[in-house]
């Protein structure tokens, strides 16, 4: 894939996700999946936190933290997944942009907690790296950070199954290994408080091809 430069690999997603959109909200719009997850994440966030959620979608995660008393910031490129979070949930803060932009949004120290389930493996390579270093940039020391990655290597188009219709191999993915992610994380100054894996079974979009999603929770170290 080397002919296609970043910015047109996430464009892809982004178009992919405008037409998706109505499809993924009724699935998962205010399902909510790794409960355990979101549990462990609220264990270790403060009282009335300041949380960006990176890749915010159609929005199940803002109702979830803003039930229990934080404050709840959404990002995300598609339009009409905002569209479609605003029309579940009501309107609430949520930036319609990409995340590879985030630091023109928030200052450094800014942030108690960022959350990034499933959205972080429509990133190139390249921009993930930085995207760990903006995320490092942001949060608050002792700030927590959640991402998921699918463990594998390399990238790739898959199928979108919501899509079949209009064809295949249309939704851009980027795998990481363990060892990757581990050295990634290692260039910052950062405990590891939590870690799963769950191997994906549904065949919805996300999880369609038998992949592995590694869940990471890790706190931003006062140095
Ligand atoms: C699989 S959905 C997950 C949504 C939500 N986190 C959830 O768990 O329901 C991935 C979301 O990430 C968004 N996304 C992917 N790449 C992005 C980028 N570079 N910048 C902003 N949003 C992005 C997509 O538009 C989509 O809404």
């Amino acid at each position: 894939m080397n002919n296609i430069t970043s910015q047109q690999k996430r464009e892809s997603v982004k178009k992919n996700y405008d037409l998706i959109a109505k499809h993924y909200s009724d699935e998962f719009g205010t399902y909510i999946e790794d409960l355990d997850v979101y549990e462990e994440f609220e264990k270790h966030l403060k009282e009335n936190a300041k949380i960006l959620d990176l890749g915010a979608g159609s929005g199940r995660t803002y109702s979830y933290f803003n039930e229990r008393g934080h404050e709840y910031i959404g990002l995300d490129f598609s339009k009409e997944m905002r569209n479609y979070a605003y029309k579940l949930h009501g309107e609430f803060p949520c930036i319609v942009d990409d995340m590879v932009n985030l630091k023109k949004y928030f200052a450094n120290n800014s942030l108690d907690a960022v959350f990034a389930v499933y959205s972080l493996f429509h990133l190139p390579i390249e921009d993930l790296k930085q995207l760990l270093s903006d995320v490092y940039d942001v949060l608050k020391n002792n700030g927590i950070f959640l991402f998921t990655y699918q463990i594998g290597k390399g990238e790739g188009m898959t199928d979108e199954p919501y899509l079949n219709e209009n064809g295949k191999n249309v939704l851009y993915m980027s795998y990481q290994t363990n060892e990757e992610i581990e050295s990634f994380l290692d260039s910052f100054s950062y405990t590891k408080l939590y870690r799963k894996e769950k191997v994906e079974t549904s065949d919805s979009a996300i999880n369609s091809n038998d992949a592995t999603t590694a869940f990471v929770l890790v706190k931003k170290k006062t140095k």
